[in-house]
């Protein structure tokens, strides 16, 4: 599976860009195509058993901390070149990248993402993914890697919409889901089952903080 481009006009990506710009989300339950999401997922797998997914923290910089009580997922961030799956999607992402630009003129210039597994029983709390000292994360981005997951593992990301609009998304393999990263009140429930995604964050410049 090679490095995978679309077209940033293509009819996927123009319709998370109108649901971005009209709603401020998007859930696209057929986005990774069925190979490459069982291609990440073992990946991830891997990734999991060779001890490469250490305990998220929370914060950034100096101050961040691993605390369980607030998220308990394990995680670790992806480079380019590392392998092939991981590549497509990192193409994928670039093509959704220039389509926002493109119709959203948010200047956005790069993308960070990372693989997260939760245990069963994980979970994490409500929180925006704006870190205080810093405003550069503009659009978050999750691609759920699981096979045959159905309502009852639980698992679902909640987002708060407005006061009254709650929103649950069940991580099903293949689905997309993304929001504005300062404005999407969400949590993560914990499942019966682990649960693995890919999280990544859309950034335009701003001033490295220190
Ligand atoms: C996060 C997050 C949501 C999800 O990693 O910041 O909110 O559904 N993830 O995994
Ligand atoms: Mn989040």
């Amino acid at each position: 599976m090679r490095a995978m481009q679309i077209p940033s006009d293509h009819p996927l990506l123009l319709r998370i860009v109108d649901d971005l710009a009209a709603n401020g989300w998007s859930q696209q339950n057929i986005f990774l195509p069925l190979d490459l999401t069982r291609a990440l997922a073992a990946e991830c797998r891997k990734r999991a058993a060779e001890g490469e997914l250490a305990p998220a923290a929370v914060g950034r910089g100096p101050l961040s901390e691993v605390r369980e009580g607030i998220r308990g997922d394990h995680i670790q961030w992806i480079e380019p070149g590392q392998a092939d799956a991981c590549d497509s999607y990192l193409g994928l992402m670039d093509s959704l990248r220039e389509a926002m630009n493109r119709g959203l003129f948010l200047g956005l210039e790069d993308f960070e993402s990372h693989f997260a597994m939760y245990p069963p029983g994980a979970f994490y709390l409500r929180h925006l993914d704006r870190f205080r000292d810093d405003d550069r994360r503009m659009v978050s981005a999750v691609v759920y890697l699981n096979d045959a997951w159905l309502p009852e593992h639980g698992g679902q990301l909640r987002m708060y919409l407005d006061e009254s609009a709650e929103y649950d998304v069940v991580p099903v393999g293949g689905c997309l889901v993304v929001f504005l990263s300062g404005e999407v009140p969400h949590e993560v429930l914990p499942a019966t089952r682990e649960r693995l995604s890919l999280t990544g964050w859309f950034r335009r410049r701003g001033n490295e903080p220190f």
